[in-house]
């Protein structure tokens, strides 16, 4: 094991600021370097994170000893399987075991196959709709659709009414999100309180992260479409040693059994979307990745080397990594453009930051650009996450939604009651 290492770390969001910071504070780190765009303290590589040649080409001139990519993309594209004959390591499973959230049909059969208990559901293409639009007569409201594939945390709909819910079924087989919709998942809804388990896997032994809560919709209360995330917490307090008990027997087990007896060898960060039902916890999704605006929340309450846990990944060296984590509880809470979870504008001007952090938060960077003279821009619809820390969940999310009511750009806008509930 060398001394120092030179990680290069991919994707552009507030996911990857946070593993950035984290992996800034490594005694373990050479130099990290970033794709396509990096933060403070890090140096740009100016490739897109599917260009796998072109990432190979900065590993060697660079001479990269570990690649973590932080979203989905690359990982569903197979940049383990490319980057596995030429020896360089990547902290995430390859592309069969990717198929847990590339495909939400593959993600139910598996979960069906090891009893992981999981909303009850159908899978409709163009040939079924005449029995996709039937089940959706014989079911309740509100109405669960879902893309198959990947569709950048926007391909699932939750809709009050049956009419809405049948032309949504009919569109989304038409193509609404291309080859993601061509099949479509119709679930049943579930009515609980949703937990993100976060697991580190090295295909022998795993870690549990401190768990989260993720704020999906785009408003106060519930309300409006999905997002891929307005705000989250952790720890999440009714997810207690009991509960976590019984996802560790219901749903971590089984997927490890699972994983097995298919000959899937994952390593990497497996994302488990768990709704607590009465106390028993039913599984959503799998992700293979870590959850954004997630990892925001769990990784400053991480006291353990995060370069050690990413490599005990890549290297199979996990079982003997401890976790220490604080006993402290950490809010996130995203700050997003108008328009956001569809178009939004870009090029606004930003201001608040050095106000956010002077009150004690952490502002991480996700779609903002900053310009040659210093001036920083709005980019895209996730702008950038105020995260905060404190002695217990409600005090961190007060703490960061005063540190987001900083944040000011034409059109900003975020949830003001994340972690009310907790
Ligand atoms: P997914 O991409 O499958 O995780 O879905 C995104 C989000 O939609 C979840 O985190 C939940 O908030 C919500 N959701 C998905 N499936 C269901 C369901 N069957 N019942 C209730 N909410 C759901
Ligand atoms: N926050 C949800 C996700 O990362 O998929």
């Amino acid at each position: 094991m060398k001394d120092r290492i030179k990680i290069l770390l991919l994707g552009k969001g507030g996911r990857e600021s946070a593993l950035a910071r984290k992996i800034m504070e490594s005694p373990r780190l050479e130099k990290l370097y970033m794709a396509p765009e990096g933060i403070e303290g890090t140096e740009t590589i100016g490739v897109d994170p599917l260009d796998f040649i072109g990432i190979a080409e900065a590993v060697e001139r660079h001479g990269i000893d570990l690649i973590v990519p932080g979203g989905a993309n690359p990982i569903v594209s197979g940049i383990t399987d490319f980057f596995k004959p030429l020896g360089v390591k990547v902290v995430a499973p390859d592309a069969a075991c990717a198929r847990l959230e590339s495909s939400k049909e593959f993600a139910k059969e598996f979960m069906i196959d090891n009893a992981i208990p999981t909303a009850r559901f159908m899978t409709v293409t163009h040939d079924t709709l005449k029995e996709g639009l039937s089940f959706l007569d014989s079911m309740r409201p509100p109405y669960v659709l879902k893309a198959d594939g990947l569709a950048m945390g926007k391909g699932v709909f939750i809709l009050p009414s049956l009419a809405d819910a049948k032309e949504m079924l009919t569109d989304m087989l038409d193509g609404l999100f291309g080859e993601s919709s061509h099949t479509v998942l119709i679930e049943e809804f579930l009515r609980g309180k949703e937990c993100t388990v976060t697991l580190a896997l090295d295909g022998e032994d795993w870690l549990a992260l401190p768990n989260s809560r993720d704020y999906k919709r785009l408003l106060a209360g519930d309300e409006g479409p999905n997002t891929a995330g307005m705000g989250s917490v952790s720890p999440v307090t009714y997810a207690d040693a009991d509960f976590m008990e019984r996802v560790e027997k219901r749903i971590i087990g089984p997927t490890l059994r699972g994983l097995k007896e298919k000959g899937l060898d994952y390593r990497g960060f497996l994302y488990l979307g768990v709704m607590e039902i009465d106390g028993e916890p039913v599984l959503i999704e799998y992700n293979v990745r870590l959850g954004d605006p997630e990892t925001q929340a769990i990784l400053p309450l991480i006291e353990s080397d995060i370069v050690e846990i990413l490599e005990g990944i890549a290297d199979r060296t996990l079982g003997i990594k401890r976790l220490q984590v604080s006993k402290d509880a950490c809010a996130a809470v995203t700050v997003a453009s108008e328009g956001y979870p569809s178009i939004c504008e870009h090029g606004h001007p930003i201001s608040g930051i050095e106000e956010a952090e002077a009150m004690g938060c952490i502002v991480y960077p996700a779609l903002m650009h900053t310009t040659y003279d210093g001036k920083r821009l709005t980019d895209g619809g996730r702008v950038l996450t105020v995260a905060a820390i404190c002695e217990t969940p409600a005090a961190a999310s007060l703490k960061a939604l005063a540190g987001a009511e900083r944040i000011k750009f034409d059109g900003a806008r975020f949830r003001e009651d994340i972690g009310h509930d907790l």
